[in-house]
């Protein structure tokens, strides 16, 4: 009886020493991820949003990063340290269908397509627009929201009233968005880039542009977070977005697969719906 009751008690201890090891290897490793700052927060904002059963069965295929532009909200912008929106939440949520891991890399816009070209990146998701031209260098999945460009100008404004205004006038574009493409195209408009578009818009309530040219949804969040600015009512260009991957990588499928059950599941239209009100 005495040797039973010692082999249990062996038994438990080695079993006590063991789970403890596992949870201690587990948290050294959130300690390792929590060196990249966007990534962790990328990572605790996922782990706490919808982990359900089914995914923590399932062993993880690894990680998938991210590229895109932390400042364009709606889709993606931080709170705190951590990087939120409709974009990143659709990453998330597409991720956790196919069986990986989201690290969320923040960068410039216009190094997105070169990250994902190299490898650096596996996706680049950033309220991206499709265009012909960015199809030469990367793959485009299926559209998964619609956007327009819109002008935003300071309220009552003699300057700028129509986009005809424009060729004549200093615009500020975040570089390489395709607000950056449209006015660079327009003769006589002075186009003045920056590296993000809230610069942009500061830039216009400093005076130091006429006008902005932005996707209507972050126009909306910067007006309503600067006094004095308005958008124009005129609707200037039409755009759908959608995420690029290399060319002729397996990803492109396996994010559509996931985008077509989201859409028809009615996750990408919640997650929309929690953003857009
Ligand atoms: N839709 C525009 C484009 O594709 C602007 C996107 C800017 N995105 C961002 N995350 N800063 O060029």
């Amino acid at each position: 009886m005495k040797k039973i009751l010692s082999a249990l008690l062996a038994c438990t201890l080695i079993g006590a020493m063991v789970f403890a090891f596992a949870g201690c290897s587990n948290s050294l490793d959130e300690a390792e991820k929590g060196e990249s700052k966007t990534n962790s927060a990328a990572n605790s904002a996922a782990k706490s949003t919808d982990k359900s059963t089914a995914d923590e069965a399932k062993p993880s295929k690894g990680e998938l990063h991210m590229a895109t532009n932390a400042f364009f909200p709606p889709y993606e912008y931080y709170e705190e340290d951590k990087i939120v929106g409709i974009d990143a939440e659709i990453a998330k949520a597409i991720c956790d269908k196919l069986g990986y891991d989201l690290v969320i890399d923040d960068m410039e816009f216009d190094s997105i397509i070169t990250a994902v070209q190299s490898g650096k990146a596996d996706f680049g998701m950033a309220g991206m627009t499709v265009t012909d031209e960015r199809k030469e260098a990367i793959d485009f999945t299926d559209t998964y929201a619609n956007a327009i460009q819109v002008i935003i100008v300071k309220e009552g404004s003699d300057k700028v009233k129509s986009a005809d205004d424009l060729a004549k006038a200093t615009v500020g574009v975040q570089l390489g968005t395709t607000g950056d493409i449209y006015v660079s195209d327009i003769k006589g408009c002075n186009v003045d880039q920056y590296s993000k578009g809230n610069d942009a818009v500061l830039a216009l309530t400093q005076g130091k542009v006429d006008a902005v040219v932005i996707d209507n949804e972050p126009a909306k969040a910067f007006v309503a977070a600067n006094e004095g600015l308005t958008i124009l009512e005129e609707p200037f260009e039409n755009e759908d977005y959608a995420i690029c991957v290399a060319k002729n990588s397996d990803l492109t499928g396996q994010i559509n697969g996931a985008l077509k059950e989201l859409k028809a599941d009615g996750t990408i239209q919640s997650i929309i719906d929690k953003y857009i009100k």
